[in-house]
């Protein structure tokens, strides 16, 4: 199983709550960015970090959909030369609803992707205007149609909840809207108010007021209810899907699994040791730099000891409904989850649900997952 993610880091205007490494980028930074894609594939293909071919590629971002069908096509080519793409690989692309055509869209699908993850966010357009959104829920609804029409195998959307003002009713409607949609699957975040960016800036002043802890809880059970009854299993923390449309790539990251990043800002995962994480540095100068040298275009992050490798797996394994297995976790590390950490297994052992063999935290304990996680830092 072989993985690859491209970060793409432009914006045509930066969403007032968002974090990531994106800049607001002109024509002329999109068009030359293949290239480089194409330079760190061919290094990354000397270096032996991964082997091929890929199972799955994962294009975020920013905003991966404002490069072209073409361009996609050929970065796809670059990755196929450097590592070989199975042929039932599960390839992806984050799109934003404004960007898209439905030739584009088209036009995508015949360049390989077979997965469509749209940013949708909200279809109420007061909301996306708060969340400082580029589309209305017409551009929404219009792009997930022909993503319908253009035939890709699974489509994901992408619903914020827990907005400012956001009440259970409101939230039900947002629920009903999106489930009209059809989609084959659905990540839904909590409103998170991320430093520096002007969200916090409106939070620090009063003029941005989030619902409080009981409100939250009480839409993050009413989306578990209303997508569980809709046929959807909820088979990570923010991550819900019809029967066999779970991501394959997302899965990748919580076993650890090896991951190849490549793009300004991206983040590699490597299983040699206790594991080894790698980041492109966010800057898109540096990078380019790098790779004209024929440098290393990423930094060592962190290398793991078999401490911190076995609590990461227990954390990362925990976001999901399939948990961590007690086997898998012995056969690695020697010994069991309650063996390397007594103290927090006995905290989170309320929060558990019963399943043979498997830790695995129900729903009540996803609710509490960054305080549950704590105690194995
Ligand atoms: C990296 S973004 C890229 C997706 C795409 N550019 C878009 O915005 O449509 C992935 C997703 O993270 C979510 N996200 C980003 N910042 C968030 C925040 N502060 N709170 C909650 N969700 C957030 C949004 O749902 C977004 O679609
Ligand atoms: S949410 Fe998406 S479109 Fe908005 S700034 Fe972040 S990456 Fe860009």
């Amino acid at each position: 199983m072989s993985s690859l993610y491209i970060h793409v880091p432009f914006c045509r205007r930066k969403c007032l709550y968002c974090d990531f490494f994106s800049v607001e980028a002109g024509d002329e930074q999109l068009q030359a960015y293949p290239a480089l894609l194409a330079d760190h594939l061919r290094w990354s293909a000397s270096s032996g970090f991964l082997h091929g071919p890929l199972n799955t590629i994962f294009f975020g971002g920013g905003t991966p959909s404002l490069l072209s069908p073409t361009a996609v096509g050929e970065i796809l080519a670059a990755a196929d030369k450097a590592f070989g793409v199975s042929a039932d690989a599960e390839i992806s692309l984050e799109a934003n609803p404004g960007s898209l055509t439905a030739n584009k869209l088209r036009d995508y699908r015949r360049a390989g992707i077979t997965r469509l993850s749209l940013g949708v966010q909200s279809l109420s357009a007061p909301a996306l205007l708060t969340l400082g959104r580029l589309h209305g829920p017409g551009e929404a609804r219009q792009a997930v149609e022909s993503a319908h029409a253009a035939g890709f195998k699974s489509l994901s959307l992408d619903l914020i909840f827990a907005l400012p003002g956001q009440t259970p009713a409101c939230l039900e409607g947002e629920i009903d809207a999106f489930l009209a949609l059809a989609p084959d699957h659905l990540s839904c975040y909590g409103l998170t108010v991320e430093e520096n960016t002007p969200f916090s800036l409106l939070q620090s002043r009063g003029a941005l007021t989030l619902p409080d802890e009981d409100t939250y809880v009480a839409a993050f059970n009413l989306l578990h209810a209303r997508l569980q009854d809709a046929g959807f299993e909820h088979y990570e923390i923010s991550n819900y899907a019809r029967p066999g449309h779970a991501c394959r790539h997302n899965q990748v990251y919580w076993q650890r699994r090896t991951c190849l990043g490549i793009g300004a800002g991206a983040h590699s995962f490597h299983e040699r040791g206790w594991g080894e994480r790698w980041a492109v540095p966010d800057s898109l100068d540096v990078y380019r730099e790098r790779l004209r040298r024929g440098a290393e275009p990423a930094d060592l992050v962190e290398s793991f000891v078999r401490q911190s490798a076995m609590a990461e797996t227990l954390y990362l394994g925990l976001r999901t409904r399939a948990g961590v297995a007690h086997t898998d976790f012995s056969r690695r590390f020697g010994c069991r989850p309650d063996e390397a950490f007594p103290q927090a297994l006995k905290q989170i052992r309320p929060y558990l649900r019963p399943a043979s063999g498997r830790l695995c935290l129900g729903v009540a304990g996803w609710l509490l997952y960054d305080h549950l996680i704590t105690s194995f830092l």
